[in-house]
């Protein structure tokens, strides 16, 4: 048996029970604590009819190992969840090893400041990695995660309204993609490092985390990204000179598809569905969850499309809303054909708003 042999070696066996437990690689973090390549979270919002009595803490939870939606066996202010789970590796590990992990938590609201960030992009989100591997999540709720001196926790601002969040692990080369969206996004980081031996790979987070000067920042760039096992993401990334709706003027042409789009409707002046270029987007108006939770999208603070037509398969889950003034803005989304993230999302959408005004039943 040579496979047995192999692994009984003595010099394996000691290699292996040598090895350190942050060896353990960075990684996005199911509710067990184990790693994934991607996960996908709904926080459900205050107001939604179901099964069961809401808190706005429950949230549905999908990842590469249970690939449909299913309720979170925790509330999302619990460490146990996966939010909490893969931010653990950052409260929990950095200290011990602050020069050889970088990482960037930003958000346009920050916690426990007055600022609103305004001049920095509308995104949300945070990254951690060392020089083998790391996550990315991107999310829609303010005032989150804490910084890692607090711990984890979820602010009671976010209860109301419905959330998305997805994290994503790359493997280390991926990060200098990630890196030159950053120039693009320009996001309101909050807390910071990224140690010396980063400097070459990731220059404009560098600069982002010293609060230095950054080069010149491209209008639009779009990215193809690779996860740690394979699967293909295109990021979407606009700065604040691209002065249009990304949803109408760039993902939906990009992608050739028409998107119905999921996006907080209270900020400003909302867009209505549009139907002028080649491929058109709709505003959706009526969810319904697995289990019957069922809510408008008045209710939800999320941000995320998709196609239209099941043969085009396409998600995009990100930062901006439908709103006039989000046109200024910087922000992105991160877009996959993952068939079973394409299916969990689209199954949920029960009304939608045609260009002619009349609701569509789908
Ligand atoms: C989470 O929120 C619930 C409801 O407000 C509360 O009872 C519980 O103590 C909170 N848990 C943590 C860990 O903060
Ligand atoms: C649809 O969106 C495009 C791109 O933002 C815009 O130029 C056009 O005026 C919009 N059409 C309507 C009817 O609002
Ligand atoms: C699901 O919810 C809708 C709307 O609240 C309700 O009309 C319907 O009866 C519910 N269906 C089931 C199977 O509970």
């Amino acid at each position: 048996m040579p496979v047995r042999s192999a692994w009984c070696h003595p010099a394996l066996l000691l290699l292996l029970s040598s090895l350190p437990l942050w060896a353990a690689e960075i990684s996005c973090r199911n509710e067990n604590g184990e790693a994934v390549d991607w996960f996908a979270l709904y926080k459900l919002p205050k107001h939604t009819t179901g099964e069961i009595a809401m808190l706005g803490l429950e949230y549905m939870y999908m990842d590469t190992l249970a690939p449909q939606w299913q309720l979170g066996k925790y509330l999302v202010n619990m460490t146990q969840g996966a939010l909490g789970q893969t931010l653990k590796q950052l409260y929990e590990t950095y200290e011990s090893q602050k020069n050889s992990i970088a990482y960037a938590i930003y958000n346009d609201e920050v916690p426990q400041s007055d600022s609103d960030g305004w001049k920095r992009g509308h995104t949300k989100g945070f990254l951690l990695l060392d020089k083998s591997q790391g996550f990315w999540v991107i999310h829609s709720v303010p005032l989150f995660p804490p910084i890692p001196e607090d711990g984890y926790g979820y602010p009671a601002t976010g209860e109301f309204y419905g959330q998305t969040a997805i994290c994503i692990t790359f493997k280390y080369d991926q990060f200098t993609e990630i890196d030159q969206q950053m120039l693009s996004y320009n996001p309101g980081i909050y807390s910071c490092s990224i140690p010396n031996i980063f400097q070459a790979d990731l220059p404009n987070l560098q600069k982002l985390c010293a609060g230095s000067r950054l080069p010149s920042v491209p209008l639009r760039h779009l990215s193809k990204l690779q996860s740690a096992h394979g699967e293909t993401f295109l990021h979407f990334a606009k700065s604040h000179l691209f002065i249009d709706d990304i949803y109408v003027a760039w993902m939906a042409q990009e992608l050739k598809t028409d998107l119905l789009a999921e996006s907080w409707q209270h900020s400003g002046q909302k867009l209505p569905s549009n139907c002028s270029l080649n491929y058109h987007v709709y505003n959706i108006n009526l969810i319904r969850m697995p289990l019957n939770f069922t809510f408008y999208s008045i209710n939800d603070h999320s941000k995320w499309a998709v196609s239209r037509e099941y043969k085009d398969q396409w998600t995009c889950i990100g930062d901006l809303n439908r709103a006039a003034e989000q046109a200024w803005r910087s922000g992105g989304f991160i877009c996959m054909q993952n068939e079973h993230i394409y299916k969990a999302f689209r199954n949920l959408i029960i009304h939608y708003d045609s260009c002619t005004d009349a609701s569509t039943v789908i």
